[in-house]
């Protein structure tokens, strides 16, 4: 199957009973054995579902992988990779992964002797630098949440070889339909399912998916004893979002750039953030490693924090909400939503300025898009 055949049949068929053409809910909690010691493939539903199952057949097969697990959350998936870690053991992580994860490795999971640094992923050496005899995971977004930055897959593959390491990579800005990280050697794609892989807001989810069956045998079991998994009708809704995957991906990024080049060309704007932008610092490698820019841009304002505010308040058809990559549009101000915990110092450092603007562009008419920004920016 071809790319986009697989987004809307793989690992899906017609309910064997009914010939119902979508996948049936299997809204339960346990199955009811044959005779002792036989079951029909299933026990309970914290160790696996039939709706879950299908699911995860579809997102493995899109994100080019032999096995996927299905999540409660995006950030319960991180939680799993990094119960692969000990105390002890230390991570090398991208200086701007998405604040939730810095929480839950400084706040969390440093409570449990697993030390982290945090270092620039668009710079192969300072991550190579940053690696010790104890470091045991690599844990990268590209690209990146909120400052878009590209991480360089191939030389991120190259160093976890070196230093024998696993390597995760957040795909979630990226999807699958423009980046499949796997192919690349990575060892764990993460993605939050919640964004543009469900993409109508309609839930909270997350996916693991790898082709080293060490890593999904001791996953799934980390699923299967915590139990945090996706709920049947999640799972459903999922599906029926993912069918649209690589419609919506096309629309996303089309207008994306028409946006991103709107923005860099107005006087208010200081500087915009878009892979697709040749500006971008490494537009060049986003080309190469990827087949589109997504749909999610950054850009500061030439009144700073205050002219932010205003232009924020000042939409009318954006929502203004925590969140990306569902179908309508959305703007963020990262510094009090998305990564308020992020200390204000560690945001300093980062380059995550107080007046950050973070859009996710929506599938809306294009020209409503731009009208409301030149509407409210007028106001800024
Ligand atoms: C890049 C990225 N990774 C992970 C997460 C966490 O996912 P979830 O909110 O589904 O737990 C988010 C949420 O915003 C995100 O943007």
């Amino acid at each position: 199957m071809k790319f986009d055949t697989k987004v809307v049949r793989a690992g899906i068929s017609p309910d064997p009973t009914t010939g119902s053409i979508l996948p049936p809910i299997y809204q339960t909690a346990t199955y009811v054995l044959e005779e002792v010691g036989k079951d029909r493939g299933f026990d309970y539903t914290r160790s696996s579902n039939p709706t879950r199952q299908v699911l995860e057949a579809n997102l493995a097969a899109i994100e080019g992988g032999e096995y996927a697990i299905s999540f409660a959350s995006g950030m319960s998936a991180v939680d799993a990779v990094l119960k692969l870690v000990s105390a002890g053991d230390h991570v090398v992580a991208g200086d701007d992964v998405y604040g939730g994860v810095t929480r839950h490795f400084d706040n969390i999971l440093i409570r449990y002797g697993i030390d982290f640094t945090y270092v620039d992923s668009t710079q192969p050496e300072a991550v190579r630098d940053a690696i010790t005899p104890k470091t045991k995971l690599l844990w990268l977004e590209t690209p990146t949440n909120p400052l878009l930055k590209i991480t360089d897959l191939d030389a991120m593959v190259a160093i976890g070889k070196e230093h024998d390491l696993i390597v995760g990579v957040d795909s979630t800005f990226a999807t699958p339909v423009f980046l499949r990280p796997l192919e690349f050697g990575i060892d764990i794609v993460m993605h939050s399912t919640t964004k543009y892989l469900s993409g109508h807001n309609q839930l909270i989810g997350g996916v693991l998916v790898t082709n080293r069956q060490d890593l999904f045998d001791q996953m799934k079991y980390i699923q299967k004893t915590i139990g945090a998994v996706s709920s049947p009708f999640d799972c459903w809704l999922n599906l029926m979002g993912l069918k649209t995957l690589h419609l919506r991906m096309a629309r996303h990024a089309e207008t994306a750039g028409k946006v991103a080049e709107y923005l860099e060309a107005h006087p208010k704007i200081e500087r915009v953030l878009y892979p697709g932008l040749a500006s971008h610092p490494q537009h060049d490698l986003a080309k190469a490693q990827m087949s589109g820019f997504s749909g999610m841009i950054s850009f500061e304002l030439t009144g700073g924090t205050e002219a932010g505010r205003r232009l924020m308040n000042s939409v009318k058809l954006f929502y203004l909400a925590e969140s990306l990559g569902g179908v309508e549009t959305m703007i963020t101000h990262p510094a009090t939503m998305t990564h308020a915990e992020v200390p204000v110092e560690d945001r300093r450092k980062r380059g995550l300025s107080d007046g950050l603007v973070r859009l996710s562009v929506g599938i809306e008419d294009a020209e409503d898009i731009l009208d409301d920004l030149d509407q409210a920016l007028a106001k800024a």
